[in-house]
């Protein structure tokens, strides 16, 4: 066992539980019983105190459940569980990732060319810098037209083939960057192995100018290599005698750390664009996973995205803890999950195109921070991982906000929204991004502020339902703004959340950066493949429910 596997190279993780900071957090919690009407009345400095920047980031923390007291306890507990020191081991190199013996280095990936980097012996800089202009030479001739399909055509539909980290990052900003696509070439994403994903997906579509980027890290993704097959078969068919010898030379490229699997496929080892071991699949968008991304925008428009990146990663890197959004950000959810009781966190988006983000941040901190057991391998003592869930604003405020109002639960929320729209439309006289903005700025208000029963009574309402109608305010929530949702903001905004996602997994002394979880079904469903097949040696291995429900299957389908 290395040094970094049992613990010691990355440092024991400490029990959150056992520092002064802990009981001095819960000794605060105990009756806690906060007023944000009074908070912002008797404390005219309170939003100036709570308001934050990170590159072009403003992010108002005065609406969250926090007085100075719990900041500076917070800002204790992250000393005294060595956030910093943990921090400066990330950005080195150090293995953090300890049960995998990995340096976790996603932030080398936005490092500006000429910046050097080494990790185990060797500097990543170049190597990363090497295969972005791979991506982008092979980006401009896509786009330019050089690069045709077989046939000559040029390529007007890219597909890209991948799952998880390596299909929910390509496809959040794709979206998010709708208004800085090339027209003409159109990006589609086929993830699920539910084979209507890839049928539905590719509907339509002329193979002789369509383009496929199998994406996986590990290159051995049953979902992945099973599309995949698919998607060649249906070339192969659509292209019929034009397919020729190149067919899948110039319709399949591929975006993986295992180039020898690569080959193996079929792929044209020129085709392929290699990562890193040490970039993790949630966190890999930056790298050549984005490969469909550069497609769409082009190479000067990613490079601002991993500008956008690299801009946090500096802010978090360098900024002291009182003022750095990532880290009071990720204590600030500490507070709400350990001592709180909050279960989930919304991430409200006031931006139509941002209606993946929730889905990629989803993955981002729920793979990273869902854990049970320490780096260490000695079970938390705390709650980890929070369950992230969300909506763009305002479809969300029609279905979900009534429990964030008036539910019994706590549900932190961050809303974000921008200055400028993406898509600048009036209905008559009105701007109607004023009208979404209004939207934006009222709820954070009636979350914080609610409703008294006086309140309520004034307007005349009957008695009997004054209760239904009363809101009880203090509610928190986080206002991220920025000018607008350019690619270098989108950098900025997904940097943010890796960096308040390893804030929270640090206090909670867990490695985010390994899934171990996932790899427990991914067997099972190896094994119960031949049970419902119809094998009786495999059907007597599974559980009775297990048995009862692959029954029902064989006697409802069809074939
Ligand atoms: O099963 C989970 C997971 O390993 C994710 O962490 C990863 O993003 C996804 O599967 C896809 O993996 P790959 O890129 O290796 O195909």
């Amino acid at each position: 066992m290395s040094a970094a596997q049992d613990g010691r190279g990355a440092g024991a993780p400490v029990d959150p539980t056992t520092t002064p900071s802990w009981a001095r957090l819960q000794a605060r919690a105990d009756g806690f019983a906060p007023d944000l009407r009074a908070w912002f009345a008797d404390d005219p400095d309170r939003v100036d105190r709570l308001t934050f920047t990170a590159g072009d980031l403003h992010v108002d923390l005065s609406k969250a459940l926090l007085d100075e007291d719990l900041v500076e306890t917070l800002l204790a507990l992250a000393g005294e569980v060595g956030l910093e020191e943990r921090r400066s081991a990330m950005f080195a190199g150090e293995h953090i990732n300890v049960t995998e013996d990995r340096a976790v280095l996603h932030t080398a990936l936005r490092l500006p060319a000429g910046a050097s980097l080494e990790v185990d012996g060797t500097d990543v800089v170049p190597a990363v810098h090497e295969v972005l202009q791979r991506v982008y030479a092979f980006a401009e001739k896509v786009r330019s037209g050089e690069w045709t399909g077989v046939t000559g055509e040029r390529i007007r539909t890219v597909v890209n083939i991948g799952i998880g980290g390596s299909d929910l990052g390509p496809v959040m900003a794709y979206e998010a960057l709708a208004a800085y696509r090339q027209e003409g070439l159109e990006c589609r994403f086929i993830s699920n192995i539910d084979p209507t994903d890839a049928a539905t997906t590719l509907a339509g579509l002329d193979p002789a100018s369509t383009l496929f980027i199998v994406s996986s890290k590990t290159f051995g993704t049953l979902e992945t290599l099973t599309n995949a097959r698919l998607c060649k078969a249906w070339l192969l068919d659509g292209l019929g005698d034009a397919a020729g010898d190149d067919a899948v030379a110039k319709h399949f490229v591929a975006v993986s750390t295992a180039l020898d699997k690569v080959a193996d496929f079929g792929i044209d080892p020129d085709n392929a664009f290699g990562f890193w071991d040490w970039v993790g699949g949630r966190y890999s968008l930056d790298s050549a996973i984005g490969t469909s991304l550069v497609l769409a925008v082009g190479p000067e428009r990613f490079a601002e995205f991993l500008d956008g990146f690299h801009t946090l990663d500096e802010h978090f890197r360098t900024t002291d803890l009182a003022h750095n959004v990532p880290a009071l950000m990720g204590l600030l959810n500490v507070w709400y999950t350990n001592f709180l009781g909050a279960e989930s966190h919304a991430v409200l988006p006031y931006s139509q195109l941002l209606h993946r983000f929730p889905a990629y941040l989803q993955q981002l901190t729920m793979e990273s921070n869902g854990k049970g057991v320490r780096w260490d391998g000695s079970p938390v003592s705390t709650e980890t991982g929070e369950i992230f869930w969300g909506e763009p604003g305002t479809n969300g405020q029609h279905a979900f906000y009534q429990l964030i109002h008036q539910g019994t639960r706590l549900v932190p929320a961050d809303f974000i929204a921008f200055a400028e729209p993406s898509y600048p439309l009036a209905d008559g006289e009105v701007d109607v991004h004023e009208l979404f903005l209004a939207n934006f700025l009222a709820q954070t208000r009636a979350l914080a502020f609610g409703k008294t029963a006086d309140e309520v009574r004034a307007e005349g309402t009957a008695e009997a339902i004054v209760p239904a109608r009363v809101f009880t305010g203090n509610r928190p929530t986080a206002s991220i703004m920025a000018p607008a949702l350019t690619p270098s903001v989108l950098g900025q905004l997904v940097a943010l959340y890796e960096h308040v996602t390893f804030t929270q997994g640090v206090v909670w002394g867990i490695d985010s950066f390994d899934q171990w979880g996932v790899e427990l079904g991914k067997q099972l469903a190896q094994q119960v493949g031949p049970a419902i097949d119809g094998d009786p040696a495999a059907l007597e291995e599974q559980d009775a429910s297990t048995r009862a429900l692959i029954a029902y299957y064989r006697e409802h389908r069809s074939r």
